[in-house]
């Protein structure tokens, strides 16, 4: 009889026998995209009857409004062919929502679709979704399979889906979280850091956090944006996720990081919890995802929450225009949208940064007209 609950734990146990300890980045990687046992390997979690609610599943106005945002970076560009590039697409929404509605607008026949997508499952998902625009797009399994190109990149909650370190304070210094096992089930122990990037990284985090602060490093993100400057020659990069800027990201109070699983729809910090079978996530450090990206030659643009981000595109005449003009005020459907917008949904949580390459540096974008906090992200 298999003496694991399940066969990634027993996968996990092997490794760890054979090897010793394991990184929680490691750990949270086999969890999540391990091939065969892994959370995004296995199906698409997403959606009422699966384990969270993303913005592009509440209304197809999300897609809209990120649309009208992409056609005026086509027209800052000057209106030739444009690539949009979206990663981590999950079911395909977004992109569905997007095609639809630029198909009757003039940048419709300059524009070609790239999914970046490196989950089968998620790609003949979002084939079957997108079939009536098969002819525009294109499924890549890495960015590094596309060459350089003039366009956007938009990515929703793709970014609190990368493995992170976990590092926790001891006495005057951080230590790294790693994954053991003890009587057949995962514990933590701490260690040494695991490498000269994180150990740089940490010189930099405020040195008079209290003993036991325990956070997360996404230096995932680093590596995406050095991907990215080698693909996006001229154009824009809107990342929304669920963050912080640096001063809050690390503030004292926030002594238990950020890091959460997901299951049917409720959360939980039992990390460890039947590996695979659950999603874990990290809120993402906007700061970092700016002055990285500074490096690389993509200004910051603007830096928003999802509320002020969707108005500025024009919320209303959007919604009004997708719906014909007449909607049912009591339809269960105006619920959802409201999670857009509302800061207990995902309107004050969510935040919208767009980055620039090759573009004015004091670009007004529509998305910002009504709140741009781009400020806040200095450390
Ligand atoms: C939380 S889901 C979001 C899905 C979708 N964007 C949405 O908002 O509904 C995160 C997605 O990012 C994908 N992902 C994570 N790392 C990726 C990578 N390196 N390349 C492509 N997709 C990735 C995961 O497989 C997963 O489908």
């Amino acid at each position: 009889m298999n003496p694991f609950s399940n066969k990634l734990l027993e996968i996990l146990y092997d490794k760890i026998r054979d090897s010793g300890p394991i990184t929680f980045k490691e750990f949270m990687e086999m969890a999540l995209y391990h091939e065969r046992y892994g959370y995004y390997a296995r199906s698409i979690p997403l959606g009422k009857s699966g384990d969270f609610v993303t913005s592009p599943l509440t209304h197809p106005v999300y897609g809209a409004l990120h649309a009208r945002q992409i056609e005026e970076f086509w027209n800052v560009l000057g209106q030739g062919p444009f690539t949009i590039i979206e990663m981590g697409a999950g079911a395909g929404y977004l992109a569905s929502d997007i095609l639809s509605y630029l198909s009757n607008r003039a940048i419709f026949k300059l524009i070609d679709y790239v999914l970046v997508e490196h989950m089968p499952v998620a790609a003949s998902f979002q084939k079957e979704l997108l079939r009536p625009f098969i002819d525009k797009i294109k499924w890549v399994n890495r960015l590094s399979d596309l060459g350089p190109v003039t366009g956007c990149i938009i990515s929703n909650e793709l970014l609190d889906s990368f493995p992170v370190y976990v590092i926790q304070k001891q006495g005057s210094e951080f230590k790294e979280v790693y994954v053991d096992f003890r009587d057949r089930g995962l514990i933590e122990v701490l260690g040494p850091l695991s490498n000269t990037e994180l150990e740089s990284y940490v010189q930099e985090i405020p040195s008079d956090l209290p003993d036991g602060y325990r956070t997360e490093v996404n230096l995932g993100i680093r590596s995406w944006l050095r991907g990215l400057s080698e693909v996006i020659s001229k154009g824009f990069v809107t990342t929304v996720d669920y963050g912080h800027t640096w001063k809050d990201f690390f503030h004292p109070m926030r002594n238990r990081g950020t890091l959460l699983a997901y299951r049917d729809q409720e959360v939980t910090e039992d990390l460890y919890r039947d590996p695979g079978n659950q999603d874990l996530t990290a809120h993402v450090n906007f700061s970092d995802l700016h002055r990285w990206g500074e490096d690389l030659g993509f200004h910051t643009l603007g830096y928003t929450y999802q509320w002020a981000f969707l108005g500025g595109l024009g919320f209303e005449e959007t919604f009004l225009e997708l719906s014909g003009g007449n909607f049912d005020p009591f339809s269960p459907k105006l619920a959802a949208i409201k999670m857009l917008l509302l800061p207990q949904g995902m309107g004050e949580t969510h935040k919208v940064l767009v980055q620039g390459k090759g573009v004015p540096c004091d670009l007004e974008l529509n998305g910002f007209k009504i709140k741009n906090i781009m400020k806040r992200l200095a450390r």
